[in-house]
């Protein structure tokens, strides 16, 4: 068996950050999505992986590499236009051959391993079998009606409520989901949908089989699912750090500190993942904050936040909470500064609360 993880596409909901990143390469616990996805790949026994890349396939490449890594051989496939997930697999075409395939969203997060769904398909000789998790708001993603431990029927983005058991983006395919794609219609986004696809296989007769989410799933698209899948993944690690002395700091609860990194003056409660060669300074990191490397905080308050590589935050006298801080930013304070004023260099569609 093959791999498909897909890692094109734009990430508009994560504007600005995703201007200038591809949104799969955004940290949690300061370790990119995508090798979250391609760790639990390996897992999985799969060594053979493709990457469907698009505008941002340099940034991929370089961070991610041939996948030795990991073990795994890892080719990338160019997606010229982020034309839908059928598209996708379409393009990949060359490198599945006839090979069953697992296929994954670059952007999904989940703490369940996938040998449980690769034994679904082979045990049951499914032509396609999909992880499918129970949710509240189903309308914003493909939903799926089951009947007898089989799919009846799926839906992408359903106007009416059809069901609450949503697609999670990780499904095992046969070769027989080519001829399904070849008779999909680009759908009212424009987008060759693989929930379509899915439907086509199933009135030409497919089997499509499916389990369900263990543990927790998240798809990260929007902050506050960011944020969550950050204080699920910190929740999980357990503490590690150097030896090395803290003056006048206090550390609790589960921390993980890199290298070389200095911490003076403050107060530490995890769960944090803290990483190398960052300087924290008369501070107080509150649980579930990601810093990044060389990140500098000085005099501020901050929780819940992911806050990437180079940032500098200093003198700030509100606390920083739910917060995604890309690379390189510097916000200082006004602390002790008469008069009070605010000074800004934002760039187009940020967003800030004071
Ligand atoms: O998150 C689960 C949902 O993912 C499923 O419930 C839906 O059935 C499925 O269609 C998908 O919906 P989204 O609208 O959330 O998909 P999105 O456009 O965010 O793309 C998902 C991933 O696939 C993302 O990492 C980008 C990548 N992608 C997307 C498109 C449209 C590609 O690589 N190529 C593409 O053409």
């Amino acid at each position: 068996m093959k791999a498909l993880i897909l890692s094109g596409g734009t990430g508009t909901r994560l504007r600005p950050l995703t201007y200038t990143s591809a949104k799969q390469l955004l940290p949690l616990a300061n370790k990119p999505i995508l090798f979250y996805i391609i760790e639990k790949v390996v897992k999985a026994g799969i060594m053979e992986i493709g990457i469907i890349v698009g505008d941002t396939h340099k940034e991929v490449k370089e961070t991610v590499g041939d996948g030795g890594r990991w073990g795994a051989k890892i080719s990338y496939i160019h997606q010229p236009r982020a034309l839908g997930l059928a598209h996708a697999v379409k393009t990949a075409a060359n490198f599945l051959g006839d090979s069953d395939f697992l296929m994954i969203l670059g952007d999904n997060v989940f703490s369940m391993d996938l040998d449980i769904v690769i034994r679904n398909f082979y045990a049951n000789k499914a032509n396609t079998t999909i992880l499918l998790h129970r949710v509240d708001n189903p309308s914003q993603y493909g939903v799926a009606v089951v009947k007898d431990g089989c799919l009846a029927e799926v839906i992408e983005k359903p106007k009416n409520y059809i069901s609450d058991l949503i697609i999670t983006g990780v499904y095992v395919f046969d070769k027989t989901i080519f001829p399904a794609i070849e008779q999909t219609d680009p759908s009212a986004r424009g987008e060759y949908e693989i929930t379509d696809a899915i439907r086509k296989q199933l009135e030409m007769g497919g089997k499509i089989t499916y389990e369900l989410i263990r543990g927790w799933w998240k798809d990260t698209g929007k902050l506050e699912d960011m944020l969550e899948a950050n204080r699920l993944i910190l929740d999980e690690l357990e503490s590690e750090y150097p030896i090395t002395a803290f003056p006048g700091s206090l550390i609790s609860g589960k921390v993980i500190i890199g290298e070389n990194v200095t911490i003076k003056d403050s107060i530490i409660q995890g769960p944090a993942h803290i990483d190398q060669d960052t300087v924290i300074i008369n501070s107080y990191i509150g649980p579930y904050s990601s810093l990044g490397k060389r990140v500098k905080i000085e005099e501020c308050e901050l929780d819940n936040c992911i806050i990437l590589n180079d940032t500098r935050l200093t003198g700030i006298n509100k606390r920083i909470s739910k917060s995604l801080i890309g690379r390189n930013v510097s916000i200082r304070g006004g602390i002790n500064r008469r008069p009070l004023i605010n000074s800004f260099l934002v760039g187009d569609n940020s967003e800030i609360n004071l």
